[in-house]
């Protein structure tokens, strides 16, 4: 892993929100001017804004509240990691998968490669999000994987709900979803079996204050500082709250498979009666979304009848 203790440095002394200049930046960590603006680019690279005013200096956009790899660790009894800038949370942990207990939990304030489904780029802003995966070795094996993002999705909006935010949904099988935008993503990982347990590394990327990106996403995004009208939230508190959600939902789920679920899932549904297309490779299938069935596939009111879809290659969209 590359070195970024000097950006990481000149951020924390930025975090306090004022104006520094490039000198006294260099002065206080004992680099050059030029190296000053050079760590400052990078640090830009990572998503974050930095605004630069003539004879004042540079000034973060929006403060910073950091992650504390102490504060989670107390608050859970996963074995938590936390790493300022990582390639992707889910390799990390995909990478290591012998030497971790199920239910570890990695997370990260920027991800280099973060990503989505069948590879496609996770924009991963620095400190502005979370990025958070968790290791969990599936007893009842990989034919109940498919189940896994239905499962944390639920448990996602319903952690959200309890913080008392309402109006956050869920898209079938792994997105999160407010007022039709894209709030965060969930990606399932599986590195293999050990006996007839699935390793499984679980991931979300939610988009909490990042700034707009648009050139970078092609789809309607959100945050959650867009859902509840300002920036009042905790990062760390809401990652302890995912992190005790999961894993109460995880347990469960491996106790009583799918059952519980359908109707969490179907109650919060953002396509529930709506008139949706689902994209399979050249095929199409139009109707109205009727909400998962025991198993977690979708059902899909067409012309010919309900018809019932699962697996990983199919893409819901809206056909309204
Ligand atoms: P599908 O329904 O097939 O899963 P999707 O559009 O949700 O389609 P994913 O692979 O699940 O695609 O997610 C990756 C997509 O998410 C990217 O193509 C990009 O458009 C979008 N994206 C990337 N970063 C972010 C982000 N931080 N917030 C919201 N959307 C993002
Ligand atoms: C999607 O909508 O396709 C899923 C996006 C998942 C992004 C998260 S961020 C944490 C973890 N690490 C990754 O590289 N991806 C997932």
């Amino acid at each position: 892993m590359k070195n970024h203790s000097t950006k990481l440095t000149v951020l924390k002394v930025l975090s306090d929100g004022a104006f520094h200049s490039g000198e006294a930046l260099g002065t206080r960590i004992g680099i050059s001017r030029a190296a000053v603006s050079k760590h400052i680019q990078g640090i830009q690279q990572w998503g974050l804004d930095i605004y630069r005013v003539q004879g004042k200096g540079y000034q973060l956009a929006q403060p910073l509240n950091m992650l504390d790899a102490d504060y989670l660790q107390n608050q859970v009894s996963n074995p938590v990691e936390l790493f300022p800038v990582i390639d992707s949370t889910n390799q990390y942990m995909l990478d290591r998968i012998s030497t971790l207990s199920s239910g570890a939990v990695c997370l990260a304030e920027h991800q280099e490669q973060g990503r989505g489904r069948r590879g496609r780029k996770w924009v991963s802003s620095f400190g502005t999000n979370l990025y958070l995966s968790m290791y969990w070795r599936l007893e009842a094996g990989v034919a109940a994987a498919m189940g896994l993002s239905l499962i944390v999705g639920v448990a996602i909006v319903e952690a959200i709900e309890q913080l008392g935010i309402e109006g956050v949904k869920l898209k079938w099988p792994n997105d999160v979803y407010y007022q039709d935008k894209k709030l965060a993503g969930i990606l399932v990982e599986m590195s293999g079996q050990t006996g007839g347990a699935a390793n499984l590394v679980i991931g979300m990327g939610m988009n909490l204050s990042m700034r707009d990106r648009d050139n970078e996403i092609d789809q309607p995004f959100t945050t959650l500082s867009e859902v509840i009208g300002n920036d009042h939230f905790d990062r760390n508190q809401l990652a302890v709250a995912f992190i005790q959600a999961w894993d109460r939902a995880l347990h469960h789920y491996e106790q009583v498979g799918m059952q519980d679920f359908v109707e969490r899932w179907n109650r919060t549904d953002n396509f529930i009666n709506r008139p949706v297309k689902l994209i399979m490779g050249q095929k199409i299938v139009t109707g109205i979304a009727r909400g998962i069935d025991d198993h977690g596939g979708i059902r899909i009111e067409t012309e010919h009848g309900m018809e019932t879809y699962i697996g990983g290659e199919i893409s819901l969209r809206s056909n309204e």
